[in-house]
């Protein structure tokens, strides 16, 4: 069976260190390995509009930035499709028949929604499309036939769910879809970078993000207001690691060599956290390595951003051919579930 990924974003800001770690990254990496015979980027404007369908302009104009990201992080349109959601319709015509295998106590038991449901405050009032983007996200998915979904653990029992209508379509109609597999990444601290306030989650709303476009001065005043342990007053108190966002960020980021570039007294992370947890090692000190740290890692990508930024129009049109391309694949899958589902009377 062919190996395929397909993953994507919702168009509602610019991609933050968290959205890196958590999968940017590592898309890259899997894009390089060659191990794939086909991989999908979505920016899954259509998505990001189930609420935000008040707020047209804040998609549109993201999903430029959105690319842009992508782009500067190493995602190469000649190995990865970049696509957009919502000019391939053949997604919503998915979305449809697949509505008929879901039920609305099912879609209400989804974690996922769950929590954004009450995140956004919907309670009763609650819009069709937003509900039910479970489903339309399955489309997104098994449209491409992929086997392998990059994301975050908050996506699991959205992968949950895609499994269940893929196996209740090929149950019912005869196998036609394939069943997805999460890639979750490997790292914990990977999975769920906080934000700079050591809030559970990078949230636009919350304003606690670092983007991957932020200007350095702004990462450093970022980074050295950055969540550590308020117990930790003196230089000489012992510091607490636990829900530390500093070190929760140098988890993720930091490797042995850094040290010898930054801060060479020190062999590796677990020594820094033996002093720091002993007492006296100062926060600033280790804000300032973190600073280094990231940085190293958003110079490359900052500087390749301000290239593409000079000519978006040719970023758009690469965009537009990989979404046709990918539109070809889409339709050919919706003719097979159409053709499973009898759906063939004129042929
Ligand atoms: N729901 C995902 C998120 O909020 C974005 C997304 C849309 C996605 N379509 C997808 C992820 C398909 C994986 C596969 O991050």
């Amino acid at each position: 069976m062919k190996k395929i990924i397909l993953t994507g974003d919702r168009p509602t800001g610019r991609l933050h260190v968290g959205h890196y770690v958590g999968s940017l990254k590592r898309r890259v990496d899997l894009q390089n390995s060659g191990e794939f015979d086909s991989i999908y980027i979505m920016i899954a404007d259509a998505q990001a509009l189930t609420d935000n369908f008040d707020n047209p302009e804040k998609v549109r104009k993201n999903i430029s930035q959105v690319l842009l990201d992508y782009l500067s992080c190493g995602l190469d349109p000649e190995k990865s499709t970049i696509l957009v959601q919502s000019y391939i319709p053949e997604l919503t015509e998915l979305t449809f028949y697949y509505s008929n295998l879901v039920t609305v106590s099912r879609l209400k038991r989804n974690p996922t929604v769950k929590s954004e449901i009450a995140m956004r405050g919907f309670n009763s009032s609650i819009p069709v499309g937003f509900f039910t983007y479970p489903i339309s996200q399955t489309a997104d998915i098994t449209a491409f036939k992929a086997t392998t979904v990059p994301v975050g653990e908050d996506q699991l029992p959205m992968l949950e769910q895609a499994r269940e209508i893929v196996r209740s379509f090929n149950s019912i109609y005869g196998e036609t879809l394939v069943e997805p597999k999460e890639m979750l990444p490997d790292n914990q601290a990977c999975n769920r970078l906080p934000g700079i306030d050591g809030k559970a989650k990078m949230s636009k709303s919350l304003g606690n993000c670092i983007y991957l476009s932020d200007d350095p001065d702004d990462i450093r005043k970022k980074v050295m207001s950055m969540y550590t342990d308020p117990n930790h007053i003196k230089i000489e108190d012992p510091g607490n690691l636990e829900g530390n966002t500093v070190f929760i960020y140098l988890d993720a980021f930091c490797k042995d060599e850094h040290f010898l570039r930054y801060l060479p007294e020190y062999a590796n992370l677990d020594e820094l956290k033996g002093h720091y947890t002993k007492g006296g090692l100062g926060d600033v000190k280790v804000k300032k390595f973190l600073y280094s740290v990231l940085m190293e890692e958003l110079e490359p990508i900052q500087k390749r951003r301000a290239q593409l930024e000079k000519d978006v129009p040719s970023l758009m049109e690469q965009l537009k051919e990989g979404t046709e391309k990918a539109r070809e694949v889409a339709a050919q899958t919706l003719s097979e579930v159409k053709h499973s589902m009898k759906i063939d009377y004129f042929e």
